[in-house]
């Protein structure tokens, strides 16, 4: 698929009005993506768990405008609340897709959200947010187009989040995304995620990730700002690469269940994502204390008990906890005893792998 397919043939249907709700789910990547170029193209491919519980749900009321503006009219709302501070990273959105989906010039629409954890928090929530977004537009496109594929709309879906937010991308179909070219992955894209077409052992189809909240309050370095420093980075070109390696890796590890090289790829991308932070010019930290000590006593925890438990971080201070289903009362009975300490407010969200989007209504 090139960027032109996603361009619609003229609409066969007239819609007044109507009302959509999905529910996305956020997700952790395990080989990180942290670069990108022009239009949202990821400078390296990556791959991610779509979690169950951390999720998104967005509706989406539309009407049709007497005649097509200039302009898009639309409202949000977070929480019932009306959020004049999303209006602008929407406005964006709208502009860069508009010519993937021209409707969004002839109708109002009332874009409604909640998530089922903090905003900026780094649990990702421009994923689940971007992705129910993108999903709520493609079901409107298909009652303007009835005839479109599942499978067009779902790739759609995911190249319209990821022009909303990259790591969107991973957000839609199937518990185990890939999204960006990689040689030895059959049908990998730019421009979308794919489902990993790959054996994939049982012990990873139900993994679970229990996210401890270290900090959640608003990210000092956003993730724009972040990527855009990969620019010019010393590392760059080493990073990028490593990162095709460690997928190349991973496709042993995924297919055979190999839980001590599943621990070593993922934590190295980790503490690699947070090492690229820490060498850009200008450079930060989005660790905090409290997520070097968790990272510690998990480290201590796992030579102890002979469990698999590891650590994965995302662009800020919080903790993804990764484990495997049949040490989850042990490791979470570690949890609770000795990481909760960390988090603020003693918080935590236990989670899980799960299937990707669901439309509500
Ligand atoms: O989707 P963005 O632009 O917010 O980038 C997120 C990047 C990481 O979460 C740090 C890594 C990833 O692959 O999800």
């Amino acid at each position: 698929m090139t960027e032109k397919e996603f361009i619609p043939s003229p609409y066969t249907k007239s819609v007044l009005s109507g009302k959509t709700t999905y529910k996305s789910p956020s997700n952790i990547a395990l080989v990180k993506y942290w670069g990108k170029k022009e239009n949202q193209i990821p400078a390296n491919p990556s791959i991610s768990f779509t979690l169950n519980e951390c999720a998104t749900v967005t509706t989406v009321t539309y009407e049709r405008l007497n005649e097509p503006s200039n302009s898009f009219f639309f409202d949000v709302a977070l929480d019932g609340k009306v959020e004049e501070n999303f209006k602008p990273k929407i406005s964006t959105f709208f502009e860069r897709v508009y010519q993937y989906l021209p409707f969004l010039k002839e109708y109002q629409f009332k874009i409604e959200t909640s998530n089922s954890f903090p905003h900026s928090s780094g649990i990702a929530s421009s994923a689940s947010g971007m992705s129910a977004l993108a999903l709520c537009l493609m079901e409107i496109e298909r009652n303007l187009n009835p005839e479109m594929t599942q499978d067009y709309f779902n790739q759609k879906a995911s190249f319209l989040a990821r022009l909303g937010s990259g790591s969107a991308a991973r957000s839609i179909k199937g518990s185990l995304v890939q999204w960006g070219v990689h040689a030895k992955i059959e049908g990998s894209s730019n421009l979308y995620g794919v489902e990993y077409p790959h054996k994939v052992h049982s012990v990873f189809q139900n993994y679970c990730d229990t996210i401890l909240l270290v900090d959640k309050g608003q990210k000092q370095v956003s993730s724009t700002v972040g990527h855009d420093l990969m620019h010019g980075h010393p590392f760059a070109e080493q990073r990028f690469h490593q990162a095709h390696e460690n997928l190349l890796k991973l496709e042993t590890v995924l297919a055979e269940g190999d839980l001590n090289g599943f621990i070593s790829i993922v934590e190295s991308e980790a503490l690699t994502l947070h090492a690229m932070m820490m060498t850009s010019q200008p450079y930060f930290i989005l660790m905090k204390p409290n997520t070097l000590e968790i990272i510690n006593k998990i480290w201590a925890f796992r030579e102890d008990s002979k469990t698999h438990v590891c650590f994965t971080l995302d662009a800020g201070a919080n903790v993804h906890v990764l484990y495997p289903e049949d040490e989850k009362a042990q490791v979470q009975e570690f949890i609770e005893d000795e990481l909760a300490v960390y988090c603020q407010n003693g918080q935590f969200i236990h989670d899980f792998v799960g299937n990707g989007a669901q439309k509500i209504n």
